[in-house]
């Protein structure tokens, strides 16, 4: 690629997909884009991800697409890792044999939830062990393995709760539920990081930006964590949202009430504390990264009510 003049050629798969959508948005005027989703392009099916390689030759692959579903993972392990474990090795080959990049995300699942605690902890490094305690992070558990193991460029951006205005995700779920009940159930022993699929789309562009100079991708490519900053629970996201949206909408909810994990028990254990330390993606890429509760209001100061229609 000539770095200086040519907008980078970006295959990007998943185009339906919530963080796929915000890829597409910021991407598009900064590269020449060729989005595919599923049919035409199947994670499942290798021929199809080496054929769609070949054809577009790519600069960077953007794998948005996964199997995201963490309670039908437990029953569907085969097909999610074909997905989210095999296909991301797949695409890993494909890549390097046309000296592209592979840019994937993987998830704070990856970690059982016992991040380090101490006081100047901001939670698991990119150092530390994974361990997942489910099937849906077993699997992209097996995916960055995969993409690693092939030594081509890649970046695995590490991610956390992602929700947005579309698609499927805890804040469209809790509006929702919002508009019909009067009582919230909210577990609030789980503790993480939200983070916008917007900002995700964002922070990729930045990165394929800087990454036109080659030397400079060359020294950076690799593993890195991406969420927002701070940390709460489910029930301290879930009270963030409808404080966010009450301000324009009616909703019938009346309370919101913290309960344990245990009060909904789920075929997929979750991790409990799974925060992700994004000192590396920011010191790397000089980017920082927002507040949960900044890009929350962000967010939400684009909500109508249009978003919660089926
Ligand atoms: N959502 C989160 O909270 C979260 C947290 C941490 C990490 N991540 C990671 O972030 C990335 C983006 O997630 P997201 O939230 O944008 O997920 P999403 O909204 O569920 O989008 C995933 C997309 O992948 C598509 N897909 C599923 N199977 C496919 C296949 N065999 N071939 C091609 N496409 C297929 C889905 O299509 P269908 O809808 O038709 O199945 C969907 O369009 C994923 O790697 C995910 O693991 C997400």
């Amino acid at each position: 690629m000539n770095g200086v003049t040519e907008k980078p050629r970006i295959l990007l798969i998943g185009k339906q997909g919530q963080v796929a959508w915000e890829l597409a948005r910021a991407l598009a005027p900064h590269a020449q884009l060729v989005a595919a989703d599923l049919p035409e392009l199947d994670l499942n099916s290798p021929k199809l991800i080496a054929t769609w390689v070949k054809d577009v030759r790519p600069h960077f692959i953007v794998n948005a697409a996964a199997y995201t579903d963490v309670e039908k993972a437990e029953d569907e392990s085969e097909l999610a890792m074909a997905i989210n474990g095999t296909a991301p090795g797949l695409l890993a080959q494909a890549a390097k044999a046309i000296d592209a990049t592979l840019i994937h995300y993987s998830t704070d699942y990856v970690f059982s939830g016992d991040a380090p605690k101490n006081a100047d902890s901001l939670g698991y490094t990119e150092s530390l062990q994974t361990g997942s305690i489910n099937v849906y992070g077993k699997t992209k558990q097996a995916g960055e393995a995969a993409i690693k193991a092939v030594s081509g460029k890649y970046f695995i951006f590490r991610t956390s709760w992602v929700y947005g205005l579309r698609g499927k995700n805890f804040l469209l779920s809790i509006l929702r539920a919002a508009q019909t009940r009067e009582t919230l159930n909210v577990v609030n022993d789980q503790i993480g990081t939200p983070t916008w699929c917007r900002l995700l789309a964002e922070m990729t562009t930045g990165v394929i930006l800087k990454c036109q100079d080659p030397e400079f991708l060359e020294s950076t490519t690799g593993l890195y964590h991406l969420t927002g900053k701070g940390r709460t629970s489910w029930y301290g996201f879930a009270k963030s949202i409808i404080d966010a949206a009450s301000f324009a909408h009616d909703f019938k909810v009346k309370e919101i009430l913290p309960v344990p994990t245990s009060a909904y028990p789920t075929k997929a254990v979750r991790p409990a504390y799974a925060l992700l330390d994004c000192r590396k993606f920011e010191k790397t890429f000089n980017l920082r990264l927002p507040h949960w509760e900044k890009s929350l209001k962000e967010a939400m100061s684009e909500f109508s009510i249009d978003c919660l229609a089926p």
